[in-house]
């Protein structure tokens, strides 16, 4: 069957997630947080009371994760990132959620997935990549105003010492680091609305339809 694939990747807090659904929205594509895949393993982990560095044990937990059952608002405590992006340095979990990942790209009629090696190794032959990024100080004002909007409490200077913890996880491990592809186009979204983001988002989309 057809199906047009769009990879998007970038570093936690860009702004990919918002992008990827209004994009997946407006195409009437399937839509997969990849970034889910890994939490639900590590929330598996955690529920059980396994520890997070038994990779045998963790890669089962990757297999029996379910795509249709992702559910943010269960997902997003802090936590359970800081959890999904120890278990996501093991080679044998990113194989099995890769493999997931890889049969959901395949529906019709298209597919956005959004994460951190979309355009590099789960779907290096989308016709369109997108590198969506900012600068951390942006990337941590934005997650900072999120929580304080909620009416949460939250500490600039915790969250900002934490994403940039998180990218040099994310970036630094062997298996899949974080990266551009070579024929992704970046995004760079620091001094740009979400509006503005999604605008530039579609001319390259819509260019390659
Ligand atoms: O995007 P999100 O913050 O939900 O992802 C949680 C963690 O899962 C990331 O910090 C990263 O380590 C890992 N991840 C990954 N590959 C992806 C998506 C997420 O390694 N494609």
């Amino acid at each position: 069957s057809r199906h047009f694939t769009i990879a998007i990747d970038g570093p936690a807090a860009a702004g990919k997630g918002t992008l990827s659904r209004r994009i997946a929205e407006t195409y009437d594509f399937h839509h997969l947080d990849t970034g889910l895949t890994y939490r639900a393993t590590a929330k598996a982990l955690l529920d059980a009371g396994l520890t997070l560095d038994d990779e045998a044990v963790a890669e089962k937990m990757a297999r029996e994760v379910e795509l249709a059952g992702l559910d943010r608002d269960i997902l997003s405590k802090h936590e359970i990132g800081e959890a999904a992006s120890k278990i996501a340095v093991m080679p044998a979990v990113r194989r099995a959620l890769v493999e997931a990942q890889r049969r959901f790209s395949k529906k019709a009629p298209g597919t956005v997935l959004d994460g951190r090696d979309i355009g590099t190794v789960v779907c290096p032959a989308a016709p369109v990549k997108l590198y969506v990024t900012a600068s951390p100080e942006v990337r941590a004002k934005r997650r900072y105003d999120e929580i304080r909007g909620k009416g949460g409490i939250a500490d600039f200077d915790a969250i900002f010492e934490d994403v940039k913890r998180r990218d040099e996880r994310d970036m630094g491990r062997a298996d899949s680091p974080l990266k551009p592809a070579e024929d992704a186009h970046l995004l760079d979204t620091s001094e740009m609305s979400i509006e503005a983001a999604f605008q530039a988002a579609k001319s390259i989309i819509d260019a390659a339809l």
